[in-house]
């Protein structure tokens, strides 16, 4: 099979993310391995129901072909008050509709993410489990992906640090693995 080709959702839309800063290294990481195309999420509005039968209005529809063009899904997720953002939930919700064209059903996904504290985004990872078990993705179990944001999580190049290559390149060679695993034969 060709080289595997990874959609990246990063739940945080600020130009200051930790959790995309976590993405670009685990891209850089893993490059020999796998192609991994950013979504840009930023720019969808709140989604309404009304949109889909909206025929002339499709910023939903218009990322569609993005995640269909990819063999898995990496979602990195910061935690807000406990959860995900609320800007992660608007590109799950938007792009299972209409009704019966969710894009998701079937595509293999992990989870991952960080924060700077101790609970480094588990709450969040956890909801956000629960959303991708109703839209039918088969979700990576283990490990989990729990980072605890310090300044030498990455170098200054911004590839992921000593300390923590060990377990993310174990992190990340187990989602491939899953991945390919996944695909239809
Ligand atoms: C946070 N943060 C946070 N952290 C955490 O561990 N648990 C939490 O419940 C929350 N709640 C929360 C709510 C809101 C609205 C913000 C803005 C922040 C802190 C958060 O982990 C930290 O800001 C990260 O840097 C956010 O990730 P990005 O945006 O840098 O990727």
């Amino acid at each position: 099979m060709s080289k595997l080709k990874i959609a990246v959702i990063v739940g945080s839309l600020s130009k200051q993310s930790i959790n995309r800063k976590l993405g670009e290294g685990l891209a850089k990481l893993m490059q020999d391995q796998a192609d991994f195309e950013f979504i840009d999420i930023s720019r969808l509005p709140v989604y309404n129901r009304d949109f889909d039968n909206t025929p002339d209005f499709k910023p939903f529809e218009d990322l569609k072909p993005q995640i269909r063009g990819c063999n898995g899904v990496l979602f990195i997720t910061p935690e807000y008050n406990r959860s995900i953002p609320a800007s992660l939930k608007n590109v799950l919700d938007g792009l299972s509709r209409p009704y019966g064209q969710t894009v998701w059903a079937g595509i293999p996904a992990a989870i991952i993410g960080s924060s700077p504290g101790g609970a480094a985004s588990a709450m969040a990872q956890q909801h956000l489990r629960n959303v991708l078990v109703s839209l039918d993705m088969p979700t990576m179990a283990q490990p989990e992906g729990f980072v605890r944001w310090s300044d030498t999580l990455l170098d200054a190049d911004g590839n992921i640090g000593a300390a923590s290559h060990g377990f993310l390149t174990k992190y990340m060679s187990k989602f491939l693995d899953w991945v390919q695993l996944q695909q239809k034969k």
